[in-house]
């Protein structure tokens, strides 16, 4: 019941905090500035004796999938990657023994993850799931896992149950971090950021109403650039899917670095580039390659944490609370659901059902 709200993704995107106070509820460690999952069943040793780490989902669940790759490489210092579900099987994929296989699903009955998953068990990895559904089939397949706790989410374009899926991996990355080199005072630094990012994607929600003035311009346009760079790179690719998902327009995501290599060509006036710019240690060389985008009169919407200095450009510009810099992702996503949301609204489409998209992909 979508209640007084107009669309279920518009409730799910306003239930992102309540949300993500229960997927970490019960699950911080402040003492030990470390996580407690005892849905994973692995004890100290056998945590520590994972060698790399491999994500696999499929659509948004991938991208949220390479946001954690790189916080757990971050935070664990273990070589981890994520990589679409739905190609993983047909490569005849080598599976190691001391690699940590994760299967990230909202439903839970993606059929491309779930075969990914046999997959791996069939030539013995070991495979944990970071599941909303429960009972459902992959997190039954896998055993073990962290769930989600996001509440249903009805809307095709998942919102609040990527944020627990980006929530989920940090608990993961600073439990394999702490038995690792992570010092206890990283893990705290983590821990608070955790515990005050509910209220930062709230800040975030309550600029719906300037987002919507933004978006209704970007829906005029019937192509568009997302782009970011490393961290900032998966959140180019998720803002992009979610815009093409709810409005149909064509929306494509670019490293902000390899712009110059090729789509520069395709930058003019008629085609807007929302930029993901964080504060931190690539921040000139993103305002740099704004300044190109600039030259040839592309429109430029530019997320962004307060303080950043865009050089005078004549941009749109989008601020986000700046917690901690793991956790920048995900406050940066929020507003390109927003974005996608409110373009998708001016345009008349149906939002909770887009055309050709099933919530759950239950094909190959
Ligand atoms: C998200 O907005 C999409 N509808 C889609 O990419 C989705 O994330 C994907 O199909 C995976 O679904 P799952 O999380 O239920 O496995």
């Amino acid at each position: 019941d979508a209640g007084d709200h107009e669309s279920f993704m518009r409730k799910e995107m306003l239930e992102q905090p309540a949300a993500a106070e229960r997927v970490l509820r019960g699950r911080l460690d402040e003492r030990f500035g470390t996580a407690h999952l005892g849905g994973l069943e692995m004890d100290p040793r056998e945590t520590r004796a994972v060698r790399r780490v491999k994500v696999l989902g499929c659509g948004s669940a991938y991208y949220v999938g390479q946001m954690g790759a790189s916080l757990i490489e971050e935070l664990a210092r273990i070589p981890a990657d994520a990589e679409a579900a739905s190609e993983f099987r047909y490569r005849d994929p080598v599976i190691e023994p001391d690699t940590l296989y994760v299967a990230v699903s909202q439903s839970g009955e993606t059929v491309d993850t779930l075969l990914a998953v046999q997959e791996i068990q069939r030539k013995g990895g070991r495979v944990i799931g970071l599941v909303n559904v429960v009972g459902s089939a992959i997190a039954r397949e896998c055993g073990a896992g962290i769930y989600l706790h996001a509440g249903p989410e009805v809307a095709v374009a998942s919102t609040k149950a990527l944020t627990n899926m980006f929530l989920g991996f940090s608990l993961l990355a600073l439990q394999l971090g702490r038995v690792r080199d992570l010092s206890v005072a990283d893990g705290r630094r983590l821990i608070a950021g955790l515990q005050a990012l509910p209220a930062a994607v709230e800040e975030v929600l309550a600029q719906e109403d300037a987002l919507a003035a933004v978006a209704q311009r970007l829906a005029e346009a019937e192509s568009l650039f997302f782009v970011g760079r490393v961290r900032g790179f998966p959140v180019a690719r998720e803002g992009a899917q979610k815009f093409k998902e709810i409005s149909y327009r064509h929306a494509e995501a670019y490293q902000t670095s390899e712009l110059k290599h090729g789509p520069l060509a395709l930058i003019s006036e008629e085609v807007p580039t929302v930029a993901v710019v964080p504060d931190d240690e690539l921040t000139e060389r993103n305002v740099a390659a704004l300044h190109e985008i600039a030259a040839r009169k592309g429109p430029l919407v530019v997320v962004t944490h307060p303080g950043v200095d865009l050089g005078g450009l004549d941009v749109v510009r989008i601020d986000v609370p700046h917690l901690e810099r793991e956790l920048d992702p995900i406050l940066l996503t929020i507003p390109l659901q927003l974005l996608a949301y409110h373009a998708a609204k001016h345009l008349g489409h149906d939002i909770d059902k887009p055309r050709n998209l099933a919530k759950s992909v239950t094909v190959e």
